[in-house]
């Protein structure tokens, strides 16, 4: 999809979005924001470890038409709900007040509160085709497209990696997700053709690597297991608490500050059952390090090996794999595709597959094959490309994406 198309779809949907805005509640929208899905290539479950991660915008996006409101009412009505307002007081907002999607979006007003930041109500309509569930972040970009609306609506002027942080903090104090930031800076800072090196003990400084799949022969696919993963569940928290525990055990501020030449010494010191989670986060931040070396020297094949390394990592060290996301990955390496691993949280979600061009039809026929073999539900088979990060899709905004800024 090239540049323009994008932007004609993006002003399509805005459209959409704005009317059915007008048709809900009576009057026209202040703006139309997007912020998008994402899809993580190497660095996973290093972010709540103040390590490295590599994500990438999807195309597909949240959108939010808003209209600010004197009041101090929230109410909000998803095109993906029931049909049924939700109007709360922004006043009255508090943690564990507000159930299911509103949640997101009432927990940024809620963070931009409680950080000191002027905000009152308003009205928003939400459309999102990032699909829920699959371990693309649909809550991050919901939380993000909102972050942003109040940031325009209210003239706060934040700037995108502070967004992200209030951003994770309704996703964490509100909500009730104990998650890294990754999703979020993904879903704010991301841009076009690049793919975004977070370091998250400093996610102030947001690096982009480029990465021009097309002028490479290659194109980056997504299996979606429709194994849905909720990491509200208490798995992923146990791993995060497990982690902590062995960096406290180690003496270290976080596990991002054992460098892999330690590695040996401290897994001999550490108790049995954190020495596979150690190993999986320093030799994924390692990873992270050797995929941007290589993007950067033009080397984008070189990306296969490290993908399907850091699968073996999570499946084998940190066990958040299943095995649809493992066949996946077995049938996409066996069509031919140069690497593969599940990406997100774990526990089902997707699978990230890099192939050379020529190679797309067979993954694409093969995986589900192996699928219907296995007796597993059809996987969703999506082409994928870094696309943009959050922004004002109307009116048009004078400068272009946040992450601009
Ligand atoms: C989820 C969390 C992120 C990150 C990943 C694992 O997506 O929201 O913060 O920890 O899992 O890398």
């Amino acid at each position: 999809m090239n540049g323009s198309d994008s932007h004609d779809e993006d002003g399509i949907r805005a459209d959409r979005v704005a009317d059915t805005f007008r048709q809900i509640f009576g009057e026209s929208p202040d703006g139309v924001w997007a912020a998008p899905g994402r899809v993580n290539l190497i660095g996973e479950h290093t972010d709540y470890n103040d390590g490295f991660a590599l994500p990438i915008a999807l195309p597909q996006t949240t959108l939010i038409a808003a209209r600010r409101r004197a009041d101090g009412r929230l109410r909000l009505h998803s095109a993906q709900g029931d049909g049924r307002i939700t109007d709360l007081a922004v006043a009255e907002l508090s943690p564990g007040t507000v159930t299911g999607w509103s949640r997101y979006p009432a927990g940024v007003v809620w963070a931009l509160a409680q950080a000191g930041h002027a905000v009152g109500g308003a009205d928003l309509h939400v459309d999102s085709t990032v699909p829920t569930g699959a371990g693309l972040s649909s809550s991050a970009a919901l939380e993000c497209a909102a972050a942003l609306a109040f940031d325009e609506m209210y003239g706060l002027r934040l700037d995108g990696p502070e967004l992200a942080r209030l951003a994770q903090r309704a996703e964490n104090d509100f909500a009730g997700v104990p998650c890294g930031i990754m999703d979020q800076m993904a879903s704010i800072c991301c841009t076009t053709g690049a793919a975004l090196h977070l370091d998250a003990r400093t996610p102030d400084r947001p690096r982009q690597v480029p990465l021009d799949l097309p002028r490479h022969g290659l194109r980056l696919l997504l299996v979606d297991t429709r194994v849905t993963h909720d990491l509200g569940d208490g798995a992923y928290a146990a791993l995060r608490a497990g982690c902590e525990r062995a960096a406290r055990l180690l003496g270290l501020p976080a596990l991002r500050d054992l460098p892999a030449a330690h590695l040996p010494r401290a897994l001999r010191v550490l108790p049995a059952e954190l020495v596979p989670l150690v190993r999986h986060v320093v030799t994924e931040n390692d990873r992270v390090a050797e995929a941007v070396t290589r993007l950067r020297q033009g080397d984008v094949a070189a990306l296969g090996p490290i993908l399907t390394a850091g699968h073996a990592s999570l499946r084998d060290d940190y066990r958040v794999s299943c095995p649809e996301a493992d066949l996946a990955v077995t049938a996409a390496r066996g069509a031919g595709a140069l690497g593969a691993r599940m990406t997100g949280g774990g526990f089902g979600g997707c699978v990230v597959v890099l192939t050379e061009a020529a190679r797309e039809d067979q993954v694409n026929r093969e995986v589900p094959a192996a699928f219907a073999a296995a007796g597993f539900r059809p996987p969703r088979m999506l082409a994928v490309a870094p696309a943009a990060g959050a922004r004002r899709l109307s009116p048009p905004p004078r400068r272009g994406a946040l992450a601009e800024r």
